[in-house]
């Protein structure tokens, strides 16, 4: 890291961690500084943006590695003002999702295979395990986030919409997903809303999630440490100062929470993932 890079790289990293709790500095560019200034965006501008944004997200995302180059992952741009509403409903009435000028939904998507052995006139053995999910969920992630850091870097905000799984039969009725394929989340992409561009959330101390060696379990230093962060961040941007602790319990500890996720396995063997 050169004299001029220095400030920027502490100031990210104090941003990240809290002050007193940044992890020991390191090389830096402006890639690191762009994956460490992320934060989610809830309100954009229903502004178009320019042509070919769309197409350059989705080529970054196919630019992600991918399992075995299976490539088991699609995703659908969704444009229908109604559409838009009925996935707004059923991700619990977030308006984002009628406010951005680019919506996605990601899909593990292994219905392509399918598609390929029945014109190779062949099945797949491999196909129905829950490792077949698995693969195509991970791909699908690993696409979205290059998309999403590829946002962050024109300037872009998003925020993905995980909720979209309360109702994953509903979505793929909603945008006629083939047997096979299925929502993982949704990502919305704009710019944002004056006021609404969100600040850095503060991560767990690195000490909470990187262990060297031996997985060390003894966390409750770092949850003491980063609860009151959490609140700090809570009381600044939502309701109240809820510490991170609280959260999850709050987030794990009813189905109520849940929102219908708790039927996930019964409609993805509905939706053509047998998950052996
Ligand atoms: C897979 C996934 C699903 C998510 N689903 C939602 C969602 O439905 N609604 C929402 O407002 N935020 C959603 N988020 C955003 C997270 O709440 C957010 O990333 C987290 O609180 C950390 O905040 P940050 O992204 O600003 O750092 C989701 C994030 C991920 C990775």
């Amino acid at each position: 890291m050169d004299g001029t890079q220095m400030p920027a790289a502490a100031a990210a990293l104090t941003a990240r961690y809290g002050a007193g709790a940044e992890p020991k500095a390191g090389p830096w560019n402006d890639t690191i500084a762009l994956l460490l200034s992320h934060r989610s965006v809830r309100g954009f501008k229903t502004d178009a943006l320019p042509a070919g944004t769309l197409e350059t997200l989705v080529a970054a995302a196919q630019s992600a590695a991918t399992s075995s180059n299976l490539q088991t992952w699609s995703v659908v741009a969704v444009d229908d003002p109604a559409v838009r509403k009925e996935l707004a409903t059923i991700a619990g009435n977030q308006k984002h999702i009628e406010q951005c000028p680019i919506f996605l939904v990601f899909l593990a998507d292994v219905s392509r295979n399918g598609r390929l052995a029945a014109e190779a006139g062949t099945e797949l053995a491999g196909m129905p395990y829950l490792e077949s999910f698995l693969v195509a969920a991970i791909d699908a992630a690993l696409a979205a986030q290059n998309a999403v850091v590829a946002a962050e870097s024109l300037g872009l905000a998003n925020v993905y919409i995980g909720a979209l799984r309360n109702d994953v039969q509903r979505v793929s009725a909603l945008l006629g997903l083939p047997p096979g394929a299925t929502p993982v989340f949704g990502l919305c992409v704009g710019h944002p809303l004056a006021g609404r561009e969100g600040e850095v959330k503060p991560r767990l101390p690195q000490a909470a999630v990187l262990h060297r060696e031996r997985y060390d379990a003894d966390d409750t230093g770092h949850r003491a440490a980063y609860d009151p962060r959490m609140a700090d961040f809570s009381a600044r941007h939502e309701m109240g100062p809820t510490t991170w602790t609280q959260r999850v319990i709050a987030r794990l500890g009813t189905m109520k929470a849940l929102n219908g996720r708790d039927r996930l396995k019964d409609a993805l063997v509905a939706l053509g993932f047998p998950l052996r």
